[in-house]
């Protein structure tokens, strides 16, 4: 290990009071679960909200603050809480014309009224692509682990696929598999120049089409099954296969393929071959780039854009390609070797690192407006947030498990590293109050506008706990494939 983590290692103690902060966490994590028409369905975003007027929204249920929250239940066998969120979401799914088949953001009971937003209540209107693209995943998972079957099978489920679907897959301008979206459609909802195909929404929408088409199937030489169930599935596995092959294509990057990128003619016109479909430049490469790449290591970018592909590295597009099985076996370890290689950017005190490097000065102003929130090492811009890691951690052990013999000193330093970001939170967020996130180049400071109690941070470092300490099976879970679950 480079000499720099001597130091920092002597923070990553193991305490003797891990089973009173697991009790604790678990306390706190009872406390957001709420019902929806008489019945559990999921949890608020964040139990404390500093500055009420500000922060409405935070008491509401999110889609996608509520996957840590499914899975953990799912883990606990309480399936009828994730089987009345799953229903009160498809209940809400959009069928106004502009909007059919989308999936609220988040939704809130009010005097017995369902409310939902589609980002019509947002600061800035913003619509999130990825809760539309989280449902079919976590709904999924749901059956593969309860056995439910019928749940899946069930008319009102596929006509919810199928109107996500319609959504999806339709000719478009582009005529590429990726999905379009403006800026702020995902996880980053405040501007970040990630508009277009950004990362984390082409991965969640390969991960859809995957779940789509297993719970497709359960309907195949069944009563329900169609000739336009069949033209359905065709088209959503050719896309399926056709998106990946494109993101493994332009996003992956190694230490070679940049340097045959660096090398490759520019304005090319005409029919011939080309090797430069979107014209970048070579200028646009960024320096950093070269020591973050290191020898072995690889990863993916977080946009293609004509002649501005965006070179910044997302945590959690770059995790749940793990964990969906997008990247190859040893495209993973590449990730994993430049984690490490990066690790005092990417954990620092605080694991983990949302996006890397920050946009400042004329470029924060630029791309974000000048949005205070998102100033450079803060927030969505280089803040760190705990709720990230136990994706990153489960992608490694789901790793771990699926290829026992690959590379055995990678992986071992690779369980060290999650071992010792999972100390590392256990000892900071209790006294942090379970802070949603933190700021500054080691992530030390508590967010400026931080919620505190922040539920996807408690129950993130619930999941970390059960897979490193209860039940290490259990990462096999998330791994989409239909042969390697109990039920099915
Ligand atoms: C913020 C985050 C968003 C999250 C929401 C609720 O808006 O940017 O990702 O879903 O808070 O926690």
């Amino acid at each position: 290990m480079p000499e720099r983590f001597s130091e920092q290692s002597q923070r990553f103690r193991p305490s003797s009071k891990e089973d009173q902060i697991v009790d604790k966490a678990r306390e706190h994590f009872e406390r957001t679960l709420v019902m929806i028409q008489g019945e559990l369905a999921g949890s608020v975003a964040a139990l404390e909200h500093p500055r009420d007027d500000e922060a409405l929204n935070y008491g509401e249920i999110f889609l996608r603050d509520n996957v840590p929250v499914m899975i953990y239940l799912l883990l606990e066998g309480r399936f009828s809480i994730v089987r009345q969120f799953l229903s009160v979401s498809l209940d809400l799914q959009s069928t106004t014309i502009q909007t059919r088949g989308v999936f609220p953001t988040s939704f809130v009971e009010e005097q017995g009224t369902l409310i939902a937003d589609y980002g019509q209540r947002s600061i800035g209107r913003i619509t999130s692509v990825d809760a539309s693209l989280w449902w079919p995943v976590l709904c999924w998972i749901y059956v593969k682990r309860s056995g439910d079957k019928e749940f899946g099978r069930s008319q009102r489920v596929q006509r919810g696929l199928q109107l996500l679907l319609d959504l999806v897959l339709h000719p478009s301008f582009e005529g590429t598999p990726v999905l379009f979206v403006p800026d702020c459609a995902f996880m980053i909802d405040r501007p970040m120049d990630v508009w277009g195909a950004p990362l984390e929404v082409e991965v969640l929408l390969f991960a859809a089409l995957r779940s789509c088409i297993e719970l497709m199937e359960l309907c195949q030489h069944s009563q329900n099954s169609s000739v336009l169930l069949e033209q359905r599935l065709k088209l959503s596995r050719q896309w399926m296969h056709d998106l990946r092959q494109y993101l493994l294509k332009h996003y992956w990057v190694t230490s070679k393929t940049m340097q045959v990128l660096r090398r490759r003619p520019t304005e090319q016109y005409g029919d011939n071959q080309y090797q430069n479909e979107f014209n970048v430049q070579p200028q646009v490469i960024p320096d950093w780039l070269q020591d973050w790449l290191e020898n072995r290591g690889g990863y993916l970018i977080g946009n293609m854009r004509t002649g501005r592909p965006d070179f910044r590295f997302y945590s959690l597009g770059n995790s749940l390609a793990c964990m969906f099985g997008l990247l190859t076996a040893p495209q993973q370890r590449a990730l994993f070797r430049l984690v490490l290689h990066n690790r005092e950017h990417l954990m620092a005190q605080m694991p983990m690192r949302i996006c890397h490097p920050p946009m400042d000065s004329v470029e924060w102003q630029n791309k974000t407006g000048s949005d205070p929130k998102n100033w450079p090492w803060s927030y969505h811009n280089g803040g760190h947030w705990p709720s990230l890691l136990w994706y990153f951690g489960a992608s490694t052990l789901l790793h771990e498990r699926l290829h026992p013999n690959a590379d055995a000193l990678l992986m071992g330093q690779m369980r060290t590293l999650i071992e010792e970001c999972y100390w590392s939170q256990l000892n900071q967020l209790p006294r942090q109050q379970w802070a949603e996130y933190f700021d500054g180049p080691t992530g030390t400071w508590v967010g400026q506008q931080s919620r505190t109690y922040q539920t996807w941070t408690i129950v993130g470092f619930l999941l970390m706990h059960h897979f490193l300490r209860v039940k290490p099976d259990d990462v096999l879970m998330l791994h989409l494939d239909a042969d390697l679950n109990l039920g099915l």
